[in-house]
């Protein structure tokens, strides 16, 4: 299951942070806003519990989130969403799993792991902005499935149907939410229009 948001305040932003002349610092800032927009809607179905709380005027029935919610970035360019979703729901924990593209083979190569250990019926969240041949998804969420996730969701910013049909194919129970679905992958397995390298965009470096 996939999920596009394409809300006119969401696609206003990516249409800015696809820009090439958009720098590293409003392209951080666009990355945090997109995510906050993106996990609003992915966390939507997550459990609640009731609870009575007293106005100034009588008790109220109110809802609050009943989940333990374990974010996991995947390193390097999922560092660039951490803050969206942590504005949305402060009290999340947060693993990290290290995982780069093998620049020939294209295969995910996992070197860092450190995950919390969660309580049954939570709820993992995986951000990476780029969801390209899927991967370092799937990568990431045999490690969370290993160390006993529970269920697990997908937030990124740009993917494309070859990425989607990969993690639907390997991993059908874990659903994708995204603020784009782009045409195609290119020969070096970039995303086509895309937004070219998250991470380097991010973080001002380059290859
Ligand atoms: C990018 C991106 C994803 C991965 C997507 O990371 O952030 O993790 O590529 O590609 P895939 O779907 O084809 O696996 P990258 O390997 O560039 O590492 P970085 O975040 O450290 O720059
Ligand atoms: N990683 C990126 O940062 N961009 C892509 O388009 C594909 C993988």
């Amino acid at each position: 299951m996939h999920e596009l948001i394409d809300h006119p305040c969401v696609q206003h932003k990516l249409a800015i942070i696809r820009d090439e002349e958009t720098g590293h610092k409003r392209f951080r800032e666009l990355s945090k806003e997109i995510t906050k927009f993106v996990c609003y809607e992915a966390l939507k179905n997550i459990k609640v519990k009731k609870v009575t709380v007293k106005t100034p005027l009588a008790d109220a029935i109110c809802k609050k989130i009943d989940t333990d919610l374990v974010v996991v970035p995947i390193l390097r360019a999922g560092v660039g969403m951490l803050e969206g979703i942590l504005e949305l729901v402060p009290t999340a924990r947060v693993g990290f799993i290290g995982l780069y593209r093998d620049e020939d083979t294209k295969e995910p190569v996992t070197y860092y792991q450190r995950l919390p250990t969660q309580a049954d019926g939570g709820t993992c969240i995986i951000i990476d902005p780029m969801l390209a041949t899927g991967g370092s998804t799937v990568a990431a969420i045999d490690v969370l499935k290993a160390a006993g996730a529970g269920k697990i969701v997908v937030v990124c910013i740009v993917t494309c149907p070859e990425g989607l049909a990969l993690v639907e194919s390997e991993h059908p129970d874990v659903p994708v939410y995204a603020a784009a679905i782009d045409d195609r992958l290119d020969d070096r397995k970039y995303i086509v229009p895309g937004l070219g390298d998250a991470g380097d965009r991010l973080f001002g470096t380059s290859h």
